[in-house]
């Protein structure tokens, strides 16, 4: 049985990741993750009794705890989502990006490299254990912002306009940079906004919903009328599976939604469903650097391996929020201080 090693499981996408996994594949997993504040071990309490889950606490930064999991646990494949991830945090404090999502990603591929080369002393092998697989969770910000038309297509410039989006792209080039010098069999995926269970009430929709339970206002940056092209997690999910069994090393492969959607309907939206009122959105100062629009162009990845996404963006939606109302409990203990300091600093 091969066994996969998640960095970063215990955030939003990654903890998804791993319940997909044990849900659809044969295969055993090492969730690797620093616990930072987006960590979260209640995301993962339904599988820690399952023979094939292991949780190790750990910084992808730290060679010898990165080292020592790949060693332990024989670890076959990579899917790196262990990040700093919140825009308005970059600009808050960057310097965490660069650590996590630069130099972070740096020492994981040389432990990676280390770990599966035949010839681990000699940097000229280009030769390592079959079938191991190096996967970047990478994101649609490393392209910068897209005027009304068009599309990100895997050969679309770099252009990062935020620190996240600058330390995302400085991960993704080092990747480039091991396949091409070292030739590590490792593939980059780079994808629009998720939405699901387990995100961290921070962003965008889990906001939403916090506030609006709270009768809190909503917080609209600038005109609200930027556009993100949204994709329910699980789907973000099945994408991976399918990069990871069929992806070609070397490979970038952009996956993304059907849906855009301006800011402004998706706060409207979930309103709506929450039966609270208009009145609630509140538009505040722009975020800076704001990026406009986002859109994925994902015809390589359905073209090379047939995946496209199932979930609708409402039918996402709806069960998102109704994921959320079943799971207050989940949401007040994210909200933790941390959480509500943070917010008193961004939004008042
Ligand atoms: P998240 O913030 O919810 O979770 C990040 C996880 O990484 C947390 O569990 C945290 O403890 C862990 N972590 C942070 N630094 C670490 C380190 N140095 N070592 C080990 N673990 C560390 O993030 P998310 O929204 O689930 O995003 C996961 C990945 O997917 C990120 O790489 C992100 O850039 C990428 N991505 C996210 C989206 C999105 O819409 N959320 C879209 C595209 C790509
Ligand atoms: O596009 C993929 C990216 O999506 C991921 O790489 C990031 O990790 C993830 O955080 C997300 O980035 P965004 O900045 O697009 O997501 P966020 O939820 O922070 O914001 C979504 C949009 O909503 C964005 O245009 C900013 C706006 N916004 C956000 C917040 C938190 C508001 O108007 N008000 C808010 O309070």
């Amino acid at each position: 049985m091969r066994t996969v090693m998640v960095t970063g499981g215990c955030g939003f996408i990654g903890s998804n990741f791993i319940h997909y996994l044990l849900k659809n594949c044969d295969v055993k997993v090492v969730n690797f993750d620093a616990l930072t504040y987006a960590g979260n071990l209640e995301n993962l309490r339904d599988v820690e009794q399952d023979k094939r889950y292991a949780f190790i606490k750990g910084d992808i930064a730290d060679a010898a705890q990165v080292s020592g999991a790949l060693e332990r646990f024989e670890v076959d494949s990579i899917v790196n989502f262990a990040a700093e991830t919140h825009v308005d945090r970059s600009i808050l404090t960057p310097d965490a990006f660069m650590s996590a999502n630069v130099m972070g990603t740096q020492r994981l591929l040389e432990c990676a490299r280390v770990y599966w080369s035949l010839a681990p002393g000699d940097k000229n092998c280009r030769d390592y254990r079959p079938g191991v697989r190096y996967i970047q969770v990478s994101t649609d910000e490393v392209y910068g912002s897209l005027g009304m038309e068009g599309k990100f297509c895997e050969d679309s410039p770099i252009a990062p306009n935020s620190p996240y989006a600058a330390s995302k792209a400085g991960g993704d080039l080092f990747v480039r940079a091991y396949c091409e010098t070292f030739g590590l069999p490792a593939v980059v995926t780079r994808c629009s906004n998720n939405f699901g269970p387990y995100q961290f009430p921070e962003k965008l929709i889990p906001l939403i919903i916090y506030n609006a339970l709270h009768h809190r206002e909503i917080p609209v940056y600038g005109d609200g009328r930027q556009v993100r092209n949204w994709l329910y997690v699980e789907d973000h999910c099945s994408a991976l599976c399918r990069v990871m069994r069929e992806g070609t090393i070397g490979e970038v492969y952009n996956i993304g939604g059907d849906t855009e959607e301006s800011n402004l309907n998706v706060v409207r939206t979930v309103l709506r469903m929450l039966d609270r009122p208009e009145s609630l959105i509140r538009f505040v100062a722009d975020r800076p650097g704001h990026d406009r629009r986002y859109a994925m162009d994902y015809t390589k990845l359905r073209g090379h391996t047939g995946w496209s996404p199932l979930y609708s963006f409402e039918k996402g939606l709806e069960r998102t929020v109704q994921w959320y109302l079943a799971n207050e409990r989940w949401l007040e203990t994210a909200a933790d201080q941390e959480f509500q300091t943070y917010c008193k600093m961004m939004y008042t």
